[in-house]
């Protein structure tokens, strides 16, 4: 079994679509072991996108990502990091393949939905920065 970090972000919390969401990883037999609904900080998005600071859309997704609430999630599965890609689709919701959460719900690239880790590596990183492990119940 492994971890990945996940948030359903604020142009699916806006269009109540977090269920549906939920629903599309449970099929997809990812397990929802931790699971809580904020609002981040400026400072929280800025860390967590640290990595895109110098990209020129780093302003507006720090701002997207804080003008509303999130849910943010740890997912246990086997190869967690790669099932739960698989089921978000690409970045681009017009490249993304049928029956993926990005196909089904995304509105652009930016309001894609749906934030997945990309390495087991970044998501111990990710999940640190909002779960203890007292909050993680498999
Ligand atoms: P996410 O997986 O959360 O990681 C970085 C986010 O930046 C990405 O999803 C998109 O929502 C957002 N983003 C906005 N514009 C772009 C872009 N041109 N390329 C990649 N990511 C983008």
């Amino acid at each position: 079994m492994s971890r990945t970090f996940s948030i359903l972000k604020p142009d699916a919390t806006r269009r109540n679509l977090t269920g549906k969401i939920n629903a599309v990883i449970e099929e997809a037999g990812l397990r929802i072991v931790a699971q809580k609904r904020v609002k981040l900080s400026t400072a929280q998005a800025e860390a967590f996108y640290g990595v895109h600071k110098e990209r020129p859309f780093f302003g507006e997704l720090v701002g997207q990502m804080t003008a509303e609430p999130v849910v943010v999630q740890v997912l246990e599965a086997d190869d967690a990091v790669p099932k739960y890609r698989e089921v978000m689709g690409a970045t681009n919701p017009e490249q993304a393949a049928e029956g993926t959460i990005r196909k089904l719900f995304a509105l652009s690239i930016g309001e894609n939905s749906v934030h997945g880790s990309d390495s087991d590596e970044n998501a111990a990183i990710e999940i640190a920065q909002f779960f203890t492990d007292a909050e993680i119940v498999g």
